[in-house]
């Protein structure tokens, strides 16, 4: 299997991973399909060894692909659904990447207290990732910092979460908290992600100025004045943000 032909967006939650911990005993990837995750950690060195998962036989057999000839790696894949397949505190990080928010929701909620055997979680929901992070947030989990990035020109979210509440948390990942109370924009992001977080905000801000332009066609009060709030609370961060 060569890197290179792995996606950006892959390569780019294996980098966060680093930036949480340069090295993880262990790992679990919940519906890994290829199994391209673990193949770059293992070939990076970040990992000791992994536990591939997934709810169907077709994509455990791609990732089976993806090891062939590194029996050196120390890998194990699972057939089943969410967690399931796991022991509790079996990994120390369990990363769920391309699902949509409400499964990856459903995936942590069905054994909290299993879920919550695990340190920490890459998340990086598709959908719904503002319901996803009230959820995490409500059932006690920390979020220790969101990660916007974009791959081939789709802007993506990748929430990093620990289930311990370590007091020292935004000096050791150098954080700022995002000025609003609103999820869709995040909760913490690392300093050095104030421009990539700027970019994101431009997006948001161009879908609403569209869905505003629509609607105020259309008259529906309701969606007007919900686009000028999210408007008017992304000029707040923006504002605040470049004074820092
Ligand atoms: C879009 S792929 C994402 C693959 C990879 N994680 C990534 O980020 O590129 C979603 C994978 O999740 C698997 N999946 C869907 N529901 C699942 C569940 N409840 N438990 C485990 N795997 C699941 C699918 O079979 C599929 O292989």
């Amino acid at each position: 299997m060569q890197k290179n032909k792995i996606s950006n967006r892959i390569h780019l939650i294996a980098k966060q991973a680093k930036i949480l911990k340069p090295y993880f005993l262990s790992i679990a990837d919940i519906g890994t399909d290829h199994g391209y995750l673990p193949y770059i950690m293992h070939s990076d060195d970040s990992i000791g060894s992994s536990i591939l998962c997934d709810i169907n036989n077709g994509p455990l057999e791609n990732a089976k692909k993806t090891f062939e000839g590194h029996d050196q790696y120390p890998v194990e894949f699972r057939l089943g659904s969410g967690l399931e397949p796991l022991e509790p505190k079996e990994s120390e990080l369990v990363v769920i990447a391309g699902m949509g928010g409400g499964l990856i929701q459903d995936i942590l909620i069905n054994d909290l207290e299993k879920s919550k055997s695990y340190p920490y979680f890459l998340i990086q929901p598709m959908t719904e990732q503002d319901q996803l992070r009230s959820f995490l947030i409500d059932n006690g989990f920390n979020i220790l910092w969101d990660h916007f990035f974009i791959d081939a020109k789709k802007h993506y979210e990748l929430i990093v979460v620990s289930t311990n509440f370590d007091t020292d948390v935004e000096y050791k990942y150098d954080l700022i908290s995002i000025p609003c109370n609103d999820l869709e924009f995040g909760k913490r992001i690392r300093k050095s992600q104030v421009d990539a977080y700027l970019e994101f905000l431009e997006n948001k801000k161009s879908k609403y100025e569209y869905i505003l332009n629509q609607v105020t066609k259309n008259n529906y009060n309701e969606k007007v004045t919900k686009c000028n709030t999210k408007l008017s609370t992304i000029l707040t961060i923006e504002q605040t943000l470049k004074t820092l």
